[in-house]
């Protein structure tokens, strides 16, 4: 069977994006493929993070993922740090990682920004650790959102020069899976940017812990232009915020964007959010208090977490012996 691995990492609230971009997705794929979800708290602490923060938002994280319909009985659901096998491939990928590869990364500039210079090493090396991921369990495929398309790309060519230098076909070329009409979900108070946990406006974004009432007025709020909704998907080209908000509406319907511009074709902006704002209640309400049901009781988290990390490590445990035989490292 193919194998699936993704992740996300544990650093605030999840999102509308991370769930249309990615755990909508596993939701859908998790019959068809053997799968393993991490929340990924190595990545996380490539930015500075506080201890028990980390601590309640990987719960969280946890928590979200099986509220939205991951089943943690099929489904590997663990976080990264358990498995020391992330950090120990990572490393020596890392020392056949030219950094001509990592200097083309473009999340990399984002993040560092002006602090090039004083921004820690993980976060550069931060690619690197997410191809370590995928390749320590001979993952097939990766779905996620296509923000992560660059890291994949930089994935297989990692493992196609591990396979050329130690030894053809040991790691299989993980394909991404992008799947979905929001796949790049973006911000509620400006549509060229991406909806991300790190915006500082809690308005750009619909965090999957809201209630009805604060989606409600996000979505009111939303940044629109003062045109009404346009007849074609091609009225869109210069409509950023339009052509957002009708995805978002197509995403959580499964219907097309085409579909969804014809459904509302010249309806203003105040009935669509309407109609918006309570879709997005009917889909993300029960979703929230599962999670909050889940929350109630840490201990079940941890069980799982826990029971996760072994069936994690007896995959990784036998390909991080065999890459490491095959580097040439004595096991007396
Ligand atoms: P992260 O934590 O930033 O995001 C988690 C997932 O959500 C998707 N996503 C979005 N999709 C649509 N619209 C958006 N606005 C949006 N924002 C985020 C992301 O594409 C992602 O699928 N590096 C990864 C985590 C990671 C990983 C891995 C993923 C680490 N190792 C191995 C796959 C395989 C990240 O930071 O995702």
């Amino acid at each position: 069977m193919d194998r699936i691995f993704s992740g996300i990492q544990p650093t605030g609230n999840l999102h509308l994006g991370n769930y249309l971009g990615a755990v909508r997705n596993w939701v859908r794929l998790q019959n068809d493929y053997e799968c393993i979800f991490c929340i990924v708290d190595l990545h996380a602490i490539t930015v500075p993070q506080d201890p028990a923060e980390l601590r309640r938002t990987t719960r969280e994280v946890a928590a979200t993922y099986i509220a939205a319909g991951i089943n943690p009985n099929s489904a590997v659901i663990f976080n990264q740090s358990t498995v020391s096998g992330h950090a120990e491939l990572s490393w020596l990928l890392s020392c056949i990682t030219p950094l001509g590869w990592l200097n083309r990364m473009t999340q990399f500039k984002d993040k560092a920004g002006k602090n090039r210079e004083s921004v820690g090493l993980g976060l550069y090396a931060y690619p690197v650790l997410m191809a370590a991921d995928i390749l320590l369990y001979k993952a097939t495929h990766v779905p996620v959102g296509e923000d992560q398309k660059q890291h994949l790309e930089l994935a297989r060519d990692i493992a196609i020069a591990f396979n050329r230098q130690f030894g053809e076909d040991f790691f299989p070329l993980p394909e991404p899976q992008i799947l979905g009409t929001a796949t790049r979900v973006m911000s509620l108070r400006d549509g060229t940017k991406k909806m991300s946990k790190s915006d500082i406006s809690d308005y750009s974004r619909i965090n999957l812990t809201d209630d009805a009432e604060t989606i409600d007025l996000k979505i009111r709020k939303a940044k629109t232009d003062p045109d009404a909704l346009p007849e074609s998907v091609e009225g869109l080209g210069s409509r950023p915020e339009a052509a957002n908000l009708l995805g978002i509406y197509a995403a959580l319907t499964d219907a097309s964007l085409g579909e969804t511009v014809s459904r509302f074709a010249g309806v203003d902006f105040s009935r669509f959010k309407k109609d918006l704002a309570e879709l997005a209640v009917t889909v993300l309400g029960p979703i929230a208090a599962e999670r909050a049901r889940l929350l109630a009781a840490p201990d079940h988290i941890d069980t799982i977490l826990r029971h996760g990390a072994e069936r994690a490590n007896a995959i990784a445990a036998p390909n991080i012996a065999h890459v490491k035989e095959l580097v040439g490292f004595l096991s007396p």
